[in-house]
């Protein structure tokens, strides 16, 4: 019986690879200040997404205006700067079936306002400008942001034992 479970296990992660999406979430340095690290990553784990990269490091302001370049026009961007360059952040990437959509299911909307109870924002947070975690918008800005933050060799590739009970 656990031999048969094995082979199903095994024909299907190979199968399911190709499919799988990555995203790119970070814990924002006011998660990091209000101890949420480890609440943040055990919702994505307990999701059955898979982790393939993460680092605690800080982050320059030249870096963070690479990852929020979308947003330079923004009258707010150089005040996200500073904030996101104030302290440490926790750096990750995940990976899994619709990785992006579920990630920011997660996270919760951007305003905390506006998000539900039971979301990471909805959950922790109050202002906008102190929303906990990022995650990426679109499977490209996933491939993108990720790049810009890891180089390829802190990334894993492995096999998650857990697959064959999370997907069909
Ligand atoms: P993130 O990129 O950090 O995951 O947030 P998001 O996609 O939900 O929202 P986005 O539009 O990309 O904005 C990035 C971050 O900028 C701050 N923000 N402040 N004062 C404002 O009106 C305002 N709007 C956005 C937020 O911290 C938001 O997460
Ligand atoms: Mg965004």
């Amino acid at each position: 019986m656990v031999c048969t479970f094995l082979a199903i296990c095994s024909s299907f992660s190979s199968a399911m690879a190709a499919q799988r999406e990555r995203t790119f979430i970070m814990v924002k340095p006011d998660g990091v200040q209000r101890g949420l690290i480890g609440e943040i990553i055990s919702r994505f784990e307990k999701k059955g997404l898979k982790l393939v990269g993460m680092k605690f490091m800080q982050a320059t302001e030249d870096h963070l205006r690479l990852h929020y370049a979308d947003l330079s026009s923004k009258p707010f961007f150089p005040g996200l700067v500073k904030y996101m360059a104030s302290g440490p952040v926790v750096a990750m990437a995940w990976e899994g079936s619709q990785a992006v959509k579920y990630g920011r299911i997660i996270l919760g909307e951007t305003h905390p306002a506006n998000s539900a109870m039971g979301t990471v924002r909805g959950d922790f947070c109050v202002d906008i400008g102190r929303n906990a975690c990022h995650g990426s918008d679109s499977p490209e800005s996933g491939k993108k942001e990720i790049e810009l933050w890891f180089k390829p060799e802190e990334l894993v590739s492995w096999g998650m034992s857990t697959d064959c009970w999370v997907y069909e």
